[in-house]
């Protein structure tokens, strides 16, 4: 092994220079249970980020296998110190957990950089976790690796895969459509968590998971397993143990985070089908890495991938399946065989991606697909731009075949569809006047949300995915065009046109669009424009500005406007402006 690079804790704990504060330092950390001949007998310090707590289920089985990861940690000769993470629980946070990636981040950041630690295991899973951790090892940059939670085991209902999230958005419609009563809606939802672990469909949190392991930053294998397994438990030791050969190895995120990681990783978005907001995420890990990764990669490096991951919500599978059928690893060999991932990427394990993947084979075709058959070619994200706003996503794998039939079926247009728009002004305005017959909402019309932004509604509501109106839905009508400036749930299998900034609040161009206006989305050409002239546009824009702009809700908390004067857009990965500038901070 080469010369090591001395520990930043022996800067607590060990130094001459300062001996005062080297006593006090250790007193307190003495008076826990840690003795002086560990403190200063040179062995690496590892943290462990502990995201899992009473309040954020999906994340709370961390707290048990933190136990593992100790162990491991120790027996490859490092001291353990586990502390909090800001809790983040993406179905229990009001108004919603997006507020909180940046205060996590943030609270992280300050934690790895001001504390005697030489190296980090980032315990990640529910949406939001993985992305805050991994900005924030970006930010400091010391040896850091994850290790995911897992998923929940599979949910049933009535010899019927139920998909956590997923199951929300069709039993809503059931419920609409007066298929099911009240009792049976909870029932239905119920059953799609039946386990500790977060949600088990292709959502945010399997998609970032499984995106951390693509990026390089966990052990080979791991993002998959699900949360209750024996094989989880054994993953975490191994985690622990290798956190403390990433110490002495110096491996940090800077030399794993590279352009070519995150584009392996945008290539495995579109294999798995995953979240809209990965973009999001990946957009802030790459900002606080100092990478380059501009949204219209998303499309020049992901769109031409296949699916190849049926899982829901844009297949019928689930996280167990996803395991037993291979996982990333599996997912990443069949790309290999097209050339579409980097092999050279180094990841934490210290070997490359090539190396770790090569051979992973696929131990189930029905849940990953081979890449000479897969689920769908061209499965990854359309970057649409025009005057309604500079950039919004859109995921081509939940394209339905009846969204398809209706909306894009002309045969001198077919990539094109065009309607008439009816606004809404935030999630409260939309669920109090969906239902409204006077709106005059038919199947040819385009839902708009505008205001759901991550300054219009602080950390930007995941609401774009809106159902249409009771009476269309009993109609047979079961989605609608959707296009905003907010996000969606990943568990959501809706087209719709997300992320879109700058956002109204920012006085983007959907602030200027009315009830009534038309609106044309070309796929082929990658735009979505409002059909109204630029002077009337221009005359909207003024009176708007007279008024004091895109009205918006006053926030609620401290944090909220903290967050909301500092946020960039969603483009952008929605980080705190300025914050990027601190960067490899812990380096010395
Ligand atoms: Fe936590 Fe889905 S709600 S992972
Ligand atoms: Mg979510």
């Amino acid at each position: 092994m080469t010369d090591q690079k001395p520990l930043r804790s022996r800067a607590w704990f060990d130094n001459p220079a300062n001996i005062d504060m080297t006593a006090l330092y250790l007193e307190r950390y003495l008076n826990f249970g840690l003795s002086l001949q560990e403190l200063q007998s040179r062995k690496p310090i590892i943290g462990i980020a502990q995201t899992g707590s009473d309040l954020s289920p999906c994340n709370r089985h961390h707290l048990v296998l933190a136990e593992r990861v100790r162990e491991g940690i120790r027996e490859a000769g490092g001291i353990a110190i586990e502390f909090p993470v800001h809790p983040i629980q993406e179905t229990g946070k009001r108004p919603t957990a997006g507020l909180d990636r940046n205060l996590a981040y943030l609270a992280l950041v300050e934690v790895l950089y001001g504390y005697p630690i030489d190296g980090v295991v980032l315990t990640i899973g529910c949406d939001k976790t993985t992305p805050a951790c991994l900005m924030a090892a970006a930010t400091v940059n010391i040896p850091a690796i994850a290790l995911s939670v897992g998923p929940m085991l599979n949910g049933w209902h009535r010899g019927e895969r139920t998909g956590s999230g997923t199951i929300v958005w069709k039993a809503r419609e059931m419920l609409a459509a007066g298929e099911i009563d009240d009792k049976e809606f909870i029932r239905l939802v119920a059953s799609s968590a039946p386990s500790t672990g977060y949600c088990n469909t292709m959502g945010t949190a399997t998609t970032m998971n499984s995106l951390a392991e693509a990026l390089g930053m966990s052990l080979p294998g791991s993002a998959a397993i699900p949360a209750p397994y024996r094989d989880r438990q054994e993953n975490a030791y191994r985690t622990g143990l290798r956190i403390v050969d990433m110490v002495r190895e110096d491996l940090k995120p800077s030399d794993i985070l590279t352009r070519a990681a995150f584009h392996n990783a945008i290539r495995v978005n579109s294999a798995i089908g995953g979240s809209t907001n990965a973009p999001i995420h990946l957009a802030a890990i790459a900002r606080h890495i100092g990478v380059d990764l501009p949204i219209q990669d998303w499309q020049a490096v992901g769109h031409d991938v296949p699916l190849l991951v049926n899982l829901q919500p844009a297949g019928e599978y689930l996280g167990e399946d996803y395991y037993r059928a291979g996982g990333v690893p599996a997912v990443v060999a069949q790309l290999m065989r097209r050339g579409l991932i980097d092999e050279n990427a180094r990841t934490a394990n210290g070997l490359s991606i090539g190396d770790n993947c090569r051979d992973a084979a696929i131990e189930d075709e029905r849940v990953i697909r081979p890449i000479d058959r897969p689920i769908q070619e061209a499965a990854g994200f359309i970057v649409l731009h025009g005057n309604l706003f500079d950039s919004a996503v859109m995921k081509t794998s939940v394209i339905s075949g009846e969204f398809r039939a209706r909306y894009l079926s002309n045969p001198d247009d077919p990539d094109a569809f065009e309607g008439p728009v009816i606004v809404f002004d935030g999630p409260e305005d939309y669920h109090a006047r969906i239902d409204d017959p006077a709106l005059g909402i038919t199947a040819q019309t385009l839902l708009i949300m505008r205001g759901a932004g991550p300054i219009g509604y602080p950390g930007a509501a995941e609401v774009v995915n809106m159902r249409p109106p009771d009476y269309l839905i009993t109609r047979g009508v079961r989605s609608l065009p959707c296009l905003g400036d907010g996000r969606q749930s990943g568990t959501s299998g809706s087209p719709s046109i997300l992320n879109a900034s700058p956002e109204a609040a920012a006085m983007g161009g959907l602030a200027l669009l009315r009830d009534g206006d038309r609106v044309r989305v070309d796929l082929r050409a990658g735009t979505a424009n409002m059909l109204v002239g630029e002077e009337e546009l221009a005359r909207r824009r003024h009176a708007l500005e007279a008024a004091g702009g895109y009205p918006y809700p006053e926030s609620q908390t401290p944090w909220q406007e903290i967050q909301r004067g500092l946020t960039g857009q969603l483009e952008g990965g929605a980080i705190l402006e300025g914050a990027e500038r601190y960067q490899r901070i812990a380096q010395t």
